[in-house]
């Protein structure tokens, strides 16, 4: 045992997550969004996120810019840093998913290993992988925030995908393909997902559906 936690003990909640889903009508999960820089992480886990709360439903959105002006601002983007990232992240979803919120999370998350770790963290198929599948030359020419460019330039290392390595996901709950399906097409698969794996079983507003 970790000598810091040996004197340390657990408190039980009197309010346990099934308890809120119960109240709620749906399951919380965390659905972990994983790619490259620029192939739609923020903009589709912000997406899901307006969506859900038209439908009644709590979420919340953990992007990896944002945490990383705060909670994460002492890490860097070698592995090491990345790994730790990864695992704070993990261990906020956990909470949240007591809460009984649905969580998205928009972090680059390039290693196996590490998402592997917050998938046995979090357990009983509450993590939901989105893989937001993107080729690098259309991230490139996205580039909305002008970091491709300046990794280009020589200004920024180690840099996902282009100096540092990116392990695709092999077996995602969702695969997004963002050169090739719109937005909406996006959200309405990640819908179905939760639909039909009884993540969301009771609707309280109807959920509305996208027509190409
Ligand atoms: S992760 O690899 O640790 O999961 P995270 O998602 O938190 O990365 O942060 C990625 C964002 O940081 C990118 O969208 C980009 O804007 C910025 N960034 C700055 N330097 C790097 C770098 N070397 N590699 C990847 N992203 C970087």
């Amino acid at each position: 045992m970790d000598e810091k936690v040996k004197n340390i003990y657990w408190h039980k909640h009197s309010v346990s997550a099934e308890d809120r889903w119960e109240s709620n009508g749906y399951k919380s999960c965390v659905l972990w969004m994983t790619g490259l820089s620029a192939s739609g992480k923020s903009t589709l886990a912000n997406a899901i996120n307006r969506r859900l709360h038209v439908m009644g439903i709590n979420s919340y959105v953990l992007d990896g810019d944002n945490i990383r002006h705060g909670l994460n601002k002492d890490l860097g983007f070698n592995p090491e840093s990345r790994k730790e990232n990864i695992r704070r992240i993990g261990e906020v979803s956990k909470l949240f998913i007591d809460a009984g919120l649905i969580v998205l999370t928009a972090f680059i998350s390039p290693y196996r290993e590490d998402r592997d770790l917050v998938r046995n963290l979090i357990n009983n198929g509450h993590f939901i992988e989105v893989y937001t599948k993107c080729p690098i030359p259309e991230c490139e020419k996205r580039d909305p925030k002008g970091i491709y460019q300046r990794v280009r330039s020589g200004e920024i290392k180690e840099f996902t995908g282009i100096s540092a390595p990116y392990e695709e996901p092999e077996t995602p709950e969702i695969l997004l393909e963002t050169d090739k399906m719109i937005v909406e097409e996006c959200i309405e698969k990640v819908l179905d997902y939760l639909i039909d794996n009884k993540f969301i079983y009771f609707l309280k507003r109807p959920r509305g559906v996208f027509v190409k």
